[in-house]
């Protein structure tokens, strides 16, 4: 592929830390895991930071935690756009999935349009924020505090991102998860980070992440008082939890890859400047940023004469060697696995279904992409003075 979805974004440090991992001789979950998560919790300002094996495994354990910890019940107000795996956890934990309508242009959450959703079982609000861009926090705290809701994100598209709060995604509700997959914006072969606010919620996740055992947390926890005699703590277990532990390497690749960061966001935003201005001129939306996105990806959505013909687009992308995505999972309720899950829904997602059929995304990344970007709207006008 000539532009495909991400780069990979090592060099000879990342591969350095792999190594000191291995002459440690201990591979599971260890000090670099606590150093990197310890690095992660000062870089984006958040109490606490607790590493698991995927943006997934981070999303499953926010949810325990709400249904384990904090024993809510009821439903939870979610986007009608957004990944598989923001959703499953809510099924995992019968949690009822309300799915409200996003933004045509932010592509996230539509705050106008939760209030009307909430009734009286509703208990939390996920927000996503959606490929690099966050969601409108001015309102969404304000919804949530009015009707006494917990504010949670799914922030796994959008590390680095800075909200219209003047906050770092992923650390305005009282959880939020990240992703460290491949395509992500840091990469650690597989991984995932829950920010919390609370120290007692951080070491609940701790258990959780770790066989439900008592075994990491600290001597002075709040959450269980430790008998003091090692043999036993060991084998103790106190929250029935999962065993979602990250590697020990990846732990090590995080803290080089957090290092790299700002450098490799203004490569990100460089580009993004490069994409909105040469789409300016053509009949397609693209998201629009609030706060400051860190540019997951570019979405672009195909408008008057180019609407109902994106499967010529993608396919003259594809012929030019360009990699293309739909908009995370489109409009969620549209897919099979729906009739496994307990949903309410509120008929108007106009905006959800508009980029179903409409809706794409092209990769972003740390290399400069202006040659691609103009593949991609080369071909898109010629599609477009063909139709
Ligand atoms: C919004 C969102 N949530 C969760 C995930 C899951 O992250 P992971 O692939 O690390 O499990 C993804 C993955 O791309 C995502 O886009």
């Amino acid at each position: 592929m000539k532009y495909p979805l991400a780069c990979d974004t090592w060099d000879d440090r990342e591969v350095e830390a792999i190594q000191k991992v291995i002459k440690s001789g201990r591979y599971t979950m260890g000090p670099y895991v606590k150093q990197f998560e310890e690095q992660f919790a000062s870089h984006f300002n958040c109490e606490n930071a607790v590493m698991v094996n995927s943006g997934s495994s981070a999303n499953l354990l926010i949810l325990a935690t709400l249904a384990e910890k904090y024993k809510l019940r009821g439903n939870i107000i979610v986007p009608a756009v957004s990944w598989s795996t923001t959703y499953f956890p809510l099924h995992q934990y019968d949690f009822t999935l309300n799915f409200v309508d996003i933004d045509k242009h932010t592509l996230n959450i539509d705050p106008n349009k939760i209030e009307s959703a909430i009734n009286a079982m509703t208990c939390a609000i996920f927000a996503v924020n959606l490929l690099g861009n966050s969601c409108k926090y001015k309102e969404l705290k304000e919804i949530a505090e009015r009707n006494g809701l917990m504010l949670i994100e799914d922030n796994c598209e959008s590390l680095g991102s800075i909200t219209d709060t003047q906050e770092n995604a992923g650390t305005v509700g009282q959880f939020g998860s990240f992703s460290f997959f491949f395509s992500h914006h840091i990469q650690t072969m597989e991984g995932g980070m829950i920010a919390c606010k609370s120290n007692d919620d951080a070491d609940f996740i701790r258990s959780m992440r770790a066989h439900g055992w008592c075994r990491d947390l600290p001597d002075d926890n709040k959450i269980y008082k430790k008998s003091g005699n090692k043999f036993k703590d060991s084998f103790t277990f106190i929250a029935p939890g999962y065993s979602v532990r990250p590697l020990e390497m990846s732990g090590a690749i995080g803290s080089v890859q957090l290092e790299k960061w700002p450098g490799m966001r203004e490569k990100r935003v460089e580009n993004a400047k490069y994409f909105k201005e040469m789409f300016s001129n053509l009949p397609v939306t693209t998201q629009k940023e609030i706060g400051n996105s860190s540019w997951f990806g570019f979405s672009i959505l195909l408008e008057d004469r180019l609407a109902g013909h994106r499967d010529i687009v993608i396919q003259s992308l594809e012929s030019q060697g360009v990699e293309s995505r739909p908009i995370v999972a489109g409009n969620f309720m549209k897919n099979p696995v729906i009739k496994y899950l307990n949903i309410l829904s509120q008929n108007d997602y106009d905006n959800a279904d508009y980029i179903h059929e409409n809706g794409f995304f092209i990769g972003n990344d740390i290399r400069d992409l202006k040659e691609n970007i103009d593949l991609v709207h080369e071909t898109i006008k010629s599609v477009h003075d063909q139709i």
